[in-house]
């Protein structure tokens, strides 16, 4: 018997019992709700469900507790739009292989350090992927191209990395789907302010999946899925100086940010034992 899950499955059954009492829950909503799962079930949007009752960044943060110190890059939830195998990209590194002309081009630079002692980490990988200036993912969209606003590359010997890209727009999610038709009729919006993913990895050190929120986004104190914490918004700065734009090779104003990640050096024996143990949850 699996008394972990017997222990939840009781927790829950008590708030569910505790909330049908509170609002005199009907047989009709109690019918509505069971057809609404089975609709989110056929449509494949548990996952999604998950994210907008804001379950998957609670899950994520007693997950990668470590990563909430305050002095680590703080962890964030990978979302439904990852894709393994991005392109292998090496310097000068452009993400975007189809820039519109209304799109904002954007520079993103910074240092890979550990967070214990600020050493930079050569080689370390990064995988970065996003929406394009329209708040649209590649593979959610036929007009870009395969993989388009997505790779991976390494840190130089200094811990650095830079990438060309342009400013991602804010994304809607679950456009015509039961859980977008949910938070319509329960009066809330399905936008998640304009992001970058990143997936940060090196020998040593606890992997990190984040995300970089940008700043003054008009959803960035509102995301459907309640994902932005204050260390992970990134600061643009816009650049029109026509020197600095001849040696980026660019025509147009761009912008660019700094991003400093630093990952934890990797959690180990009791430390590990402590995240995978029961008591953790149940001690809170
Ligand atoms: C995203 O970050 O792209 C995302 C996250 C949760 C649900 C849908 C999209
Ligand atoms: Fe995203």
């Amino acid at each position: 018997m699996n008394e972990r899950l017997n222990a939840i499955t009781s927790r829950v059954m008590e708030h569910l019992h505790d909330v049908i009492a509170e609002f005199k829950v009907t047989e009709d909503e109690l019918r509505s709700a069971l057809d609404f799962l089975t609709a989110v079930g056929k449509s494949e949007e548990y996952p999604l469900l998950s994210d907008v009752l804001l379950v998957s960044v609670a899950v994520d943060n007693v997950t990668h507790w470590a990563e909430q110190d305050g002095n680590s890059t703080a962890s964030n939830v990978e979302g439904p739009l990852y894709r393994d195998e991005a392109p292998i990209l090496i310097a000068p590194v452009n993400i975007c292989s189809v820039e519109g002309a209304e799109d904002d081009i954007l520079f993103v630079s910074g240092q890979v350090v550990s967070s214990e002692d600020g050493s930079p980490l050569a080689n370390a990988v990064l995988d970065v992927w996003q929406a394009n200036g329209e708040g649209d993912y590649e593979n959610e969209d036929p007009n870009q191209p395969d993989y388009n606003l997505r790779g991976r590359m390494l840190t130089d010997e200094n811990g650095r990395y830079e990438f060309r890209s342009v400013v991602p727009a804010a994304y809607e999610i679950g456009k015509g789907g039961p859980v977008g038709e949910f938070l319509k009729t329960i009066g809330r919006h399905a936008w998640r302010p304009a992001h970058i993913h990143f997936k940060l990895a090196q020998e040593g050190f606890n992997s990190v999946t984040t995300m970089l929120f940008i700043e003054d986004d008009p959803y960035i104190d509102d995301d459907a899925i309640g994902a932005v914490k204050s260390s992970l918004i990134l600061q643009l700065e816009k650049c029109a100086d026509p020197d600095e734009m001849a040696k980026r090779g660019v025509e147009r104003p761009f912008y660019t940010a700094e991003y400093d990640f630093k990952l934890r050096p990797e959690t180990t024996g009791e430390a590990r034992s402590k995240e995978n143990s029961t008591d953790f949850v149940a001690s809170k």
